[in-house]
């Protein structure tokens, strides 16, 4: 039985889509893609692609501006911030962060609540004194600290955190209190879920491959007053100051994801924008939810109160099923349900492509797993 079928639209004739519940590198909304099919050859009349133009022409440099400007809209981001567009992914901001931000003998604050908090903090200390202001080792990395709880320096440069940790699917269900440090946030897997109030940060990164577009694109909203005090021997490349004057194209920046992603913003824009998208991923982490809470075969270990709109893990009552429960949901168009290597067991990810139908197909496809093996 075929559970998935996707869109086919506007005179376009697609092989079939598989509903994707990939972490990232994740599924991209239909419509984006067939917009980027549509112009691949001849992008604008020019007789080129978008990816064969200079990223200094005027056509390329329109696609950039637009891009800025529909996510400055989304995000309400103030005039106080900049929009830079890297590249290195958001590991690579793990070292330009205390890079830009932090001298040798500062301190900086760091909440760990898994996998990627954890390799942030690490590439931090090799640049600065880190202190671990929470650590939830002892709930398995279930659970976020209490935000009363913070064993936070008056004196960091500083406090860093992971709002969703895309392995364990830990969603931080509030922002923390730094007063008047900068707030830090690697926002990889859960900027343009839901509406965010930007002014809370310092700065935020993410890595386009979840939300925002392809691989190869970082985006990095940082507040104006944060430019400008990068150690001497920071890289020109990772220098926030130096990106930001160059509007991002110090050197050549990765156009295509770059136009992709300005596509996606327009998608989202024509969605309702983030406070629709919010609707939509609350409505579908709940469906979930509550279909694995009611089964006694699924089992999420995530505590209630911070489990992850994005990223739902689940293991199985028989753990030997893993194989066959991917294999068959495979088979029925439901794909890339694998958990993180680091854990295994099962995970699927929301991100703003998947629409309702796909995780309705899913817990179809759950319900019935579970009636054969159950
Ligand atoms: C929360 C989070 N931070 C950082 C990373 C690393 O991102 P990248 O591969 O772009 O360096 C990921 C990747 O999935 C992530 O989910």
């Amino acid at each position: 039985m075929k559970l998935a079928a996707a869109a086919v639209s506007r005179g376009f004739e697609h092989r079939m889509r598989a509903f994707n519940f990939a972490a990232g590198p994740a599924a991209m909304p239909t419509e984006v893609l067939e917009q980027v099919a549509s112009e691949l050859f001849d992008w604008r009349g020019s007789g080129a692609s978008v990816m064969e133009v200079s990223h200094r022409s005027k056509a390329f440099i329109e696609v950039a501006l637009a891009a800025e400007s529909d996510l400055r809209e989304l995000l309400g981001i103030g005039g106080d911030y900049r929009v830079l567009f890297m590249q290195g992914g958001a590991s690579a901001q793990f070292a330009a962060i205390p890079l830009n931000l932090a001298g040798p003998e500062a301190r900086v604050d760091y909440l760990v609540t898994g996998a990627w908090s954890k390799k942030a903090l690490e590439e931090a200390g090799r640049y600065c004194r880190v202190n671990v202001a929470a650590d939830e080792a002892p709930s398995g990395y279930c659970t976020v600290p209490n935000a009363r709880a913070l064993a936070l320096s008056a004196d960091a440069a500083y406090v860093h955190y992971t709002p969703n940790e895309t392995i364990g699917g830990v969603e931080f269900p509030y922002v923390p209190e730094g007063g008047a440090v900068p707030l830090v946030a690697d926002m990889s897997s859960t900027l343009l879920s839901r509406p965010l109030d930007v002014a809370r940060f310092g700065l935020i990164y993410a890595g386009a491959q979840k939300n925002i577009g392809p691989a190869g694109l970082t985006v990095v909203i940082v507040r104006d007053e944060l430019l400008g005090r990068a150690r001497a021997l920071t890289p020109a490349v990772w220098d926030y100051r130096q990106v930001a004057d160059e509007a991002s194209m110090l050197n050549t920046p990765p156009t295509f994801a770059w136009y992709v992603a300005g596509l996606v913003f327009k998608w989202l824009r024509a969605q309702g924008g983030l406070h629709a998208m919010g609707e939509r991923n609350r409505v579908k982490a709940q469906r979930l939810y509550a279909a694995i809470d009611a089964s006694g075969f699924y089992c999420n270990p995530v505590a209630q109160n911070c489990r992850s709109w994005m990223n739902v893990p689940f293991t199985l009552a028989q753990p030997g099923l893993d194989g066959e429960f991917l294999t068959a949901a495979a088979a029925a168009g439901l794909t890339n349900l694998a958990g993180h290597r680091l854990v295994g067991g099962l995970r699927a990810s929301l991100y703003n492509a998947m629409p309702l139908a796909g995780v309705e197909a899913l817990i179809a496809f759950m319900k019935e797993f579970e009636r054969r093996h159950g």
